[in-house]
């Protein structure tokens, strides 16, 4: 079983969510990536299955066309996201876009954002991941490993400054890791 217990906690209900409504649903070719991910020694950073979905369906409400992802790595979100928009979409790096998908550098997603949310089109959507950090974003310092400690005080006061951004409209949801996802209000 390959399910790492996500921001859930709970091996046995990822592994439930992931074996009843994931896995059964996910695309060959993805799921061969994830396999061929699964034996890299940084596997674990490739985007979680569940929180996947979650954006594949995103993608298809929103009709995406043009979008940009930040933090690549072996390209399971990418491929996700080729396989959700249209024949006639784009993942790009210029212009405005859709959607955008933010998985790189953690200290930097407010950076990100300053600059994403002037490019993505009013109604556009932009997730941010990892926005839970293993959970470490409830815990006391104290309790975090020491070299978590950064990139979770990154993530708090990331997460204090986009709940609080009126530009646009947010919801955190307990997928994968936890994902940020922002509607560019206006
Ligand atoms: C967590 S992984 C992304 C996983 C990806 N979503 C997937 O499903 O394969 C983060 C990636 O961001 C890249 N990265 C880190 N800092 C970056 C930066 N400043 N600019 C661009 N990419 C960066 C890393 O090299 C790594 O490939």
């Amino acid at each position: 079983m390959s399910a790492n217990t996500g921001i859930l906690q709970s091996e046995k209900l990822t592994e439930y969510i992931l074996e009843t409504s994931v896995f059964p649903r996910e695309p060959k070719i993805l799921k061969e990536l994830r396999d061929a991910t699964a034996s890299h020694p940084w596997g674990f950073m490739g985007t979680a299955p569940d929180a996947g979905q979650l954006m594949a369906l995103l993608l298809k409400l929103l009709n995406a066309k043009k979008t940009i992802e930040a933090g690549v790595f072996t390209g399971y979100s990418l491929l996700l996201t080729a396989l959700s928009i249209p024949d006639d979409g784009k993942p790009s790096n210029e212009g405005t876009f859709d959607f955008a998908f933010v998985d790189a550098d953690k200290r930097n997603y407010w950076n990100y954002h300053e600059r994403l949310v002037k490019r993505v089109k009013i109604g556009g959507l932009i997730i941010y991941d990892n926005t839970l950090w293993g959970g470490t974003v409830s815990w006391s310092e104290e309790d975090v490993p020491a070299p978590k400690r950064g990139v979770r005080q990154s993530t708090l006061t990331f997460n204090k400054a986009i709940a609080s951004d009126s530009r646009i409209e947010i919801s955190v949801a307990s997928v994968g890791d936890g994902f940020t996802i922002c509607r560019r209000a206006h």
